[in-house]
């Protein structure tokens, strides 16, 4: 058996199985099919919304939610460039323009005050993310967008379960994206949905996922639908919603597994200089989608990495370049953005291996491994007057 220890594992069992099993033994409704139902009705409960409507993945949720709040050529997006890419380029595939804005220290999510800076005219959406699983600055945010008669629209595609002041995130906004993809905390292997309590946007969403058709019923009918909207076919498939709904049964214990690994990691690296776990104190609760820290400037990161590779122990950073920084943005935003907060944080974050079944003495093999990387990449750290000359 390998000692590697990976970034994530995914949490399946025999329920998994079991539905998928019972799915395709169906030999019928492969495509919309009865799972599909159950699942967005277990998602509805969960988060106490109105409408879930399944889509094919996080990314295709949050186009599909941007359509649907009418967002196209000619507007512009607020969103942070400190996110995985997909969240700019939702934007881009509507025909909008993203706007990005700095991020807060704390918890790395969109600082309302650059928000507020970015307003313009064009402005037709606020696209915030929950980095790595806890809140941003999301009641603010809301406020703002509200008192500038703003949709906001939640990426909220690392964050289910999490939630702000006893409200789960993805409640928050207008409408939200949430993703379900191999290493999210509701896995389905791939996987999405738009989550509202808007009749309207959820009937949006419903026909843009399905060629743009008046009705969810075409394969339960005879007829040949009525097409009353361009749309596209990112529906999910009954065998991914199956493994959705076991998904959505171990889903809490599952982020229980997940708060107690990164306790753990947290009070392993309590006792290492140099380096600060993301944690979001005071942010609501944390289901650590991701388990980021954050190393001191002088330590070069990528002896870190190397360090924890040669121990067998997977890192990976999340995200630099950020967006902005990336070839497909720069040359449209990079000249003009300014994002010291998110440029700073990019090159500075790590995210180490975390899932519900993350053992103690991984944990400790983890802490140590750091401990050792943040010894050895200390003593060969680029001098900071050279980091601060990297190309930005
Ligand atoms: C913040 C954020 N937005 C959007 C996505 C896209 O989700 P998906 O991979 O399901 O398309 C991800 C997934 O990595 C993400 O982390």
């Amino acid at each position: 058996m390998s000692d590697s220890i990976p970034l994530f594992e995914i949490p399946w069992d025999q329920r998994d199985v079991a539905n998928a099993v019972d799915s395709i033994t169906r030999g019928s409704y492969w495509a919309n099919g009865p799972y599909v139902e159950a699942f967005e009705a277990g998602l509805e409960e969960y988060l106490g919304v109105e409408h879930a409507v399944t889509v094919s993945s996080g990314t295709t949720a949050l186009v599909a939610a941007l359509t649907a709040h009418g967002v196209g050529e000619g507007d512009e997006v607020i969103v942070p460039s400190f996110t995985f890419i997909a969240t700019a380029n939702a934007v881009r595939q509507t025909g909008a323009r993203p706007v990005f804005a700095d991020i807060q220290r704390a918890a790395y999510g969109l600082d309302p005050d650059a928000v507020a800076d970015a307003i313009s005219d064009d402005t037709a959406a606020i696209v915030p993310i929950h980095p790595y699983g806890a809140a941003c600055e999301i009641d603010a945010l809301t406020e703002l967008a509200a008192d500038a008669d703003i949709p906001l629209i939640e990426d909220a595609a690392e964050a289910f379960g999490a939630d702000y002041e006893g409200k789960l995130l993805g409640t928050f906004g207008e409408s939200a994206a949430l993703s379900f993809c191999q290493n999210k905390i509701l896995p389905t292997g791939e996987g999405g949905a738009v989550v509202t309590d808007d009749d309207g946007i959820a009937r949006r969403v419903k026909r843009y996922r399905s060629h743009g058709r008046a009705s969810d019923e075409y394969f339960q009918s005879v007829d040949s639908g009525e097409y009353v909207g361009v749309g596209t076919n990112v529906r999910m498939s009954d065998l991914v919603a199956s493994i959705g709904c076991a998904q959505l049964e171990k889903v809490e214990a599952n982020i229980t597994g997940r708060r107690r690994a990164a306790e753990q990691l947290s009070t392993g690296l309590a006792g290492v200089s140099g380096v600060e776990p993301h944690t979001a104190a005071g942010r609501g609760r944390h289901v650590f989608q991701l388990y980021t820290v954050t190393l001191e400037a002088d330590i070069d990161r990528s002896v870190v990495i190397d360090t924890l590779t040669e121990r067998e122990i997977a890192s990976k950073v999340y995200w630099e370049p950020a967006a902005h920084q990336t070839e497909a943005y720069s040359e449209e935003n990079g000249e003009s953005a300014s994002l010291p907060v998110t440029e700073d944080v990019a090159g500075r974050v790590l995210s180490l291996p975390i899932h519900p079944e993350l053992r103690s003495a991984e944990v400790d093999r983890i802490v140590a491994g750091v401990s050792a990387g943040i010894e050895r990449g200390r003593s060969t750290a680029p001098r900071l007057e050279a980091r601060d000359a990297r190309p930005k």
